[in-house]
Parts: structure tokens; C-alpha cells; sequence
């Protein structure tokens, strides 16, 4: 069994998951809205990541006999000015999301739950990816400023990114 404390945080965090993907798809549409379908392209894939990040926890808590329990989805931001702008969201709130990983890690620690800890360790690495990624994207963004062309061609590289399912998801298909 699962430390009652623990299990409530994870259903938390599968919300928080969750609200994650629909903040993503909100900047997807608004950058389908702008004629920016590269970087649209690329909030849709992020979208799917977090629906996948929802998805480990939820079989997790179910491999471990508990109870996923699905909370209300928060309304997100609907509108962003620049690509800039929502990639200083995206950072922002990817460090929240660190926090709340680290959060639940430390109550994993404290309760002495090794299962939790080693499942955890796949999303603190995920972590440091998604800050970097974010961070990489408003570096390059501040750099083209207002430049249509520059702008253009950071629209056309984002068109390039696929969806890659995360892999505890496809262990689990095994
Ligand atoms: Fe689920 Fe972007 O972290």
C-alpha cells in the first residue's frame, strides 16, 4: 500500500499534469491563429508529453493498488502576444512543475517509499530537459527580435518535431 499522503500528492500531480497539456494545446491554438503552424506544431507534441506524464502517474498509482481520483481542470491562458511570450510562460511554468516533482520526491523520501523515489527519478530527468529546452527557445528567440524572416525559420524548425511517446509508457506496453 501506498502512503495516503503520497497517493494524494500524485493524483495532485496528474492534475497538474493534465492542466500542463491544456495550457500547451491553449498556445497551440493560438499560434495556429497567427499563421504560425511550426511552433503550433510544436506545442501540440508538448501537449501529448503531458497527457503521457498524467498517464505514468495514473498507471503507476494503479500498479500500486491506489486510487486515481481525476480533480477539476483549471482554466489556462488563452492568448499570448509573441512566441517569446509563451516560451517565458512555458520556462515559468515548467520550474513550477520542477518544484512540485521535487516536492513529492521529498515526501517519498520522508515516508521511506523506494518505488515512488525510483519512478520519480524519470520525471526529475525529464525536468531538466524541459527547463533546458524552454530556456534554448528564448535564447533564440531573443536573438530574432522582430526579424519576419528569422521568425519564419524558427516557425519552419519547429514543423520538424515529432511526437515520441515517453518510454516508461512504452515499457508499460510490454
Ligand atoms: Fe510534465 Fe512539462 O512536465
Amino acid at each position: 500500500m501506498i502512503n495516503k499522503k503520497l497517493e494524494d500528492a500524485i493524483n495532485a500531480q496528474i492534475n497538474a499534469e493534465l492542466w500542463s497539456a491544456y495550457l500547451y494545446l491553449s498556445m497551440a491554438t493560438n499560434f495556429h491563429a497567427k499563421g504560425l503552424g511550426g511552433i503550433a506544431n510544436w506545442f501540440e507534441i508538448q501537449f501529448k508529453e503531458e497527457q503521457d506524464h498524467a498517464m505514468i502517474f495514473y498507471n503507476y498509482l494503479i500498479s500500486r493498488g491506489a486510487r486515481v481520483e481525476l480533480k477539476p481542470i483549471e482554466a489556462v491562458k488563452t492568448s499570448w502576444e509573441s512566441p517569446l511570450e509563451a516560451f517565458e510562460d512555458t520556462l515559468k511554468h515548467e520550474q513550477v512543475v520542477t518544484g512540485l516533482i521535487n516536492d513529492i520526491n521529498a515526501l517519498a523520501v520522508e515516508v521511506k517509499d523506494y518505488a515512488t523515489q525510483s519512478r520519480l527519478t524519470w520525471f526529475i530527468d525529464e525536468q531538466v530537459e524541459e527547463e533546458e529546452t524552454a530556456q534554448k527557445m528564448i535564447d533564440s528567440l531573443r536573438m530574432i527580435k522582430d526579424n519576419g524572416y528569422a521568425i519564419y525559420m524558427f516557425d519552419k524548425e519547429l514543423a520538424a518535431r515529432t511526437y515520441i511517446q515517453a518510454s516508461p509508457l512504452a515499457t508499460n506496453a510490454e
